[in-house]
């Protein structure tokens, strides 16, 4: 997590750091800081948001042409001012900002203290860069040096960039782990955890790798050398998205609009690679790994979070459509477990950042014990696309608010068209079927687009039920991950507890909770064991639970049962978790805004969550 922007060049720092940083807010947004270096290093922080940080500096001199800015969200230490990036070192010489965990900082920390060194925040930042200025103050080298050797010293993740009073025209930066992007201006060089606070500027982008130490020096080369100190030459790429993309676009809030987008999302993950005329399906990316997922002794889907639960879907489809065996795994399980997996394994990795730690661990382990590793991922270039064998980009655009919406239904995209692709293969479907079933797929972004019109029932739900405190979220089959990702939306940003659970399972424990003052959001197409989910009903409504239901269009039968029915158009089942879940996303966000919770950036989260 954390947000990190820097800049050197002939314009203006501030405003360039300013503008990253507050694209960069959804990583991290408790504290926020920066350095210009202007004859010395003068440094702003506090805590809050960047917003925070534009009202503290408001009076001050920002001048300068040379800067580095972070965004925070803690680690090691509360949030507050003196935890905040920048650091400064001991001499004040040099400031650092970091986003990562360094593991052995105690040690470190200790031997530094050991040799004079005062500490005044509780960041293993701070012991970083009093390391490197202690290297390069015993070891007479460069502060490029002195940052490469301590490097070698430390165990953890990082990525960070340092500016030092003596050499006042260069910035240096380093990552492992935590990702950086260096963009290469006409003059001028941009760095960032992401491409989005650079794209404004270039769109000629260098992807720092694992324990790669950059130079980014005035009127100079890019130089870049491996902490083993091996020069390397730049691989300068050129950016996908466009600056549009990343902006509001008439809408209040990115939840928003990323919701109302995913008619485009989902065309855009299945362009060129559905024919559902010619009745095929190709998926390029994967293509020289089709025979060995066809083959693999198990095939393990491995995520976090929102993605997890994209996985969760795939497992039924990967079943049901391509009767191929699935395991879904959370990768913080995984990776800790010393699971049993080898070459004869496919393991799919998803994740819409692509810098998931736990996902990129998890990946690492598998790799190791000689697995195919493949991805599905959002972000272009991320790490986790650069670790895998192969993969599917989802192509759903920038994703910003930080609960995720169009990400998972691009992903469920992508693992809907793997589940065809693989039947297509195998040919376990009658071909008049197939082709429905592409047709079907198809026509989903109208279907969804026609049941994003349903406004005015959700708002009246979330308005009904804005001051509860508890919700339970039930389904059955490909519903049940629906269940769990609506709970998941709702707790993310509207701060009720939220339960997601199979609705048969509710009998074993959840019954025990239902009164007059509980909402049961049920998902009840009129598809699979629709008749249980209907008894199921029936026993909340007999223990007077109010009842919500997500139904399809027509059906009058819930209506009956149900308090409030959200209608949803007729589809083949295997489509159903899309077109439910947008729903879903709509209430969460409606509730959000009547308890008046900032929906894009809630409490205590981080979109892109690299510390494990
Ligand atoms: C964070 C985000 C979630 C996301 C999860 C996994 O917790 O807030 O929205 O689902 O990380 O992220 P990934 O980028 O790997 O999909």
């Amino acid at each position: 997590m954390c947000g990190i922007v820097a800049y050197i060049g002939p314009r203006e720092a501030y405003p360039i750091l300013i503008k990253g940083l507050q694209r960069l807010e959804y990583r991290g947004y408790d504290s926020a800081g920066l350095v210009i270096a202007n004859g010395g290093l003068n440094m702003y922080k506090t805590k809050g948001k960047v917003s925070d940080l534009v009202e503290y500096v408001k009076d001050q001199k920002t001048s300068g042409s040379i800067g580095i800015a972070h965004t925070r969200w803690a680690t090691h230490g509360e949030p507050n001012q003196t935890n905040a990036h920048p650091h400064y070192s001991q001499s004040r010489k040099l400031a650092i900002i970091h986003n990562g965990i360094i593991e052995n900082y105690s040690s470190l920390k200790e031997e530094l203290i050991h040799r004079g060194y005062e500490f005044h925040s509780d960041t293993d930042t701070e012991v970083l860069v009093n390391l490197i200025e202690d290297i390069q103050t015993n070891e007479k080298v460069s502060l490029e040096e002195a940052v490469r050797i301590a490097l070698n010293q430390v165990i953890g993740a990082y990525a960070i960039a340092i500016l030092s009073v003596d050499s006042p025209d260069t910035i240096v930066a380093a990552r492992k782990g935590s990702p950086l992007v260096i963009g290469i201006g006409k003059d001028d060089y941009f760095l960032a955890s992401d491409a989005t606070p650079i794209i404004e500027y270039t769109k000629n982008v260098v992807y720092l790798e694992d324990e790669e130490v950059a130079v980014l020096k005035r009127n100079e080369e890019l130089k870049i050398r491996n902490i083993k100190n091996k020069e390397l030459t730049p691989y300068i790429q050129e950016l996908e998205w466009n600056l549009h993309e990343l902006e509001k676009g008439g809408y209040e809030h990115f939840m928003m609009k990323e919701i109302y987008e995913q008619p485009r999302s989902i065309r855009d993950s299945m362009r060129g690679r559905l024919h559902a005329q010619e009745g095929t399906i190709s998926l390029g990316g994967i293509i020289d790994y089709e025979q060995k997922l066809l083959h693999a002794r198990r095939v393990i889907i491995i995520a976090c979070g929102t993605s997890w639960h994209a996985g969760l879907v795939g497992e039924y489809l990967f079943e049901d459509i391509a009767r191929v065996t699935v395991e879904v795994e959370y990768a913080s399980e995984f990776r800790y477990r010393n699971p049993i997996i080898d070459e004869d394994d496919v393991v799919i990795a998803i994740s819409q950042s692509g810098e998931t730690a736990d996902t990129l661990a998890a990946i690492e382990l598998a790799k190791q014990r000689g697995a195919t590793i493949l991805g599905i991922c959002n972000v272009v270039g991320s790490s986790i696309p650069r670790a895998t064998h192969a993969g599917i980009y989802t192509h759903a655009g920038p994703e910003i608010g930080v609960a995720s919406t169009k990400a998972f239904t691009a992903q469920v995209t992508i693992l809907t068209l793997m589940a065809l692709r693989l039947a297509e293969l195998k040919g376990n479907i009658p071909k008049s079927r197939f082709m429905h079933l592409l047709a079907e797929l198809e026509n989903l972004p109208n279907h969804i687009e026609k049941s994003l019109n349903n406004r005015g029932i959700i708002q009246e739900i979330a308005k009904r039920f804005q001051d509860v405190s508890n919700f339970l979220y039930l389904g059955r089959g490909y519903n049940f991950p629906v269940a769990l990702e609506g709970a998941l939306k709702l707790k993310e940003i509207s701060y009720i507890h939220a339960e997601g659970y199979p609705a048969a399972e509710m009998k074993h424990g959840p019954i025990a909770l239902i009164d007059e003052n509980m909402p049961v959001v049920f998902i009840a197409p009129k598809k699979g064991i629709y008749e249980k989910v209907v008894s199921n009903i029936q026993e909340v409504k007999a223990r007077n639970g109010k009842i919500i239901a997500i139904v399809t269009e027509g059906d009058e039968h819930i209506k009956k049962i149900a308090d409030y029915v959200i209608e949803i158009p007729e589809t083949e089942e295997f489509l159903i978790p899309m077109l439910a879940s947008i729903p879903l996303q709509k209430l969460a966000y409606h509730v959000a805004i009547l308890r008046g919770c900032n929906v894009d950036q809630p409490r205590n989260l981080a979109k892109s969550v690299t510390v494990e």
